[in-house]
């Protein structure tokens, strides 16, 4: 179009480089695979720096927008922003409230590098750490000290499932002067809506349910504009955006978490029912189950109980290889949230670096497996963890 036609070499460059066609409406959000934005000219940029539009990949993305805004849709916030890793959201989160000389208060029942990040990295950053059962409020109350700038935890814990009552944490948070976190990977915000409840930032593992596939790794805070703000500079400086693709295989997996996390929490139930009939199996952990310790304040808070429970086999490892083996609908996988059932071995993956103190005060012992419900059949998962039981008669 009058342009000038320059020489073979830079002419590959640019031929075939402007999607074309007026009537260029996907149906889908295609994936910006870009790492910058052409801009016209300085006055151009200006406009995008005001209009938070897209320069550079580290800043904005619109795959990376698109699922944020649709997080923030999901978990009522005002904004969201993604990360490259559930790690990157946590470390992020916490790092852009605390300063050396704060303390943060922590549930003492938590995903393991989360207790890595408080007690290896931010303890060298003069941060100081305490846990405290955070189902007892009253202790939580007593632990806060004049310091404290974080109260954190999980809606439900991994792997233990106990469940923290948010909106009482909240109270006790915000009459100290401190900000509520809470990692809402195990529950999703269909079950619960932590900011709903008080809490003023809530993260996700969005490699977990949230995406549901199994294939990317990715994580979410959705809190206040202001709270945002802080967080989204601390990230452009720690450089733990997602990419395009992950974002886009994410937001794609969103689109189905109701659909999915029905049919998984019901499978959930059922599977918690058998397995605590099972004579082979000494407890189970499942936030439905009358006998768990916080239904009470599930049922206040939740809308369904979730798709994760653990329970605990004999302490016999042989006897745990020999019923891994026999496994067939379930996989053993270090993973969870997929649309297939996979277990895990808190003891010899997610806790492993815990040290065995700890992993006992939690309740983690040997026989404990850690389960995160499919789609599947219910009959065919509920007789395939009743024939690999077996093994222990
Ligand atoms: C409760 C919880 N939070 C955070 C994480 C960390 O997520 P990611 O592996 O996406 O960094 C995990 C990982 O298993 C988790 O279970």
């Amino acid at each position: 179009m009058g342009k000038k036609h320059f020489k073979r070499e830079t002419e590959i460059l640019n031929q075939g480089s402007k999607v074309k066609g007026r009537r260029d409406k996907p149906e889908i959000p295609p994936i910006y695979m870009t790492t910058a934005f052409n801009v016209e000219d300085l006055d151009e940029l200006m406009d995008i720096y005001e209009e938070k539009g897209y320069a550079y990949i580290r800043n904005r993305n619109p795959n990376r927008n698109a699922l944020a805004e649709l997080m923030s849709y999901l978990e009522s916030a005002e904004e969201s922003i993604i990360f490259s890793s559930g790690m990157a959201a946590i470390s992020t989160s916490v790092m852009s409230i605390v300063e050396r000389g704060d303390h943060i208060l922590s549930s003492d029942t938590l995903y393991s590098e989360t207790f890595d990040l408080f007690g290896k990295v931010l303890k060298k950053y003069g941060v100081s750490v305490s846990y405290v059962d955070f189902t007892n409020t009253e202790k939580v109350q007593q632990a806060v000290q004049s310091n404290t700038k974080i109260l954190y935890a999980e809606t439900i814990s991994n792997p233990m499932m106990t469940v923290v009552d948010i909106e009482e944490l909240a109270n006790i948070s915000h009459s100290n002067e401190a900000k509520l976190i809470i990692d809402n990977t195990f529950a999703t915000p269909l079950v619960v809506r932590p900011l709903q409840w008080g809490a003023d930032m809530s993260v996700h593992s969005l490699t977990k349910f949230a995406n549901g596939h199994s294939d990317t790794v990715a994580g979410s805070l959705s809190a206040s504009k202001e709270v945002i703000k802080n967080a989204y500079e601390l990230q452009l400086i720690l450089g733990s955006p997602l990419d395009p693709f992950s974002s886009w295989l994410c937001q794609r997996g969103l689109r189905t978490m109701d659909l999915r996390l029905e049919k998984q929490m019901n499978n959930a139930e059922k599977l918690a029912a058998a397995l605590e009939e099972d004579p082979n199996v000494k407890q189970v952990h499942y936030p439905g189950l009358a006998s768990h310790p916080q239904h009470k304040t599930a049922k206040k808070m939740f809308d369904g109980f979730g798709a994760m429970l653990s329970f605990e086999m004999p302490s016999d490892r042989e006897g745990i290889n020999a019923f891994l083996r026999e496994l067939e609908v379930a996989h053993y996988a270090m993973t969870l949230g997929g649309y297939r059932t996979t277990l895990s071995h808190p003891v010899s993956s997610s806790h492993q670096s815990v040290p065995e103190v700890d992993r006992e005060r939690m309740g983690i012992t040997l026989g404990l497996m850690r389960v995160s419900v499919g789609t599947e059949n219910p009959d065919d998962l509920v007789e395939d963890f009743q024939q690999a039981l077996k093994v222990f008669e």
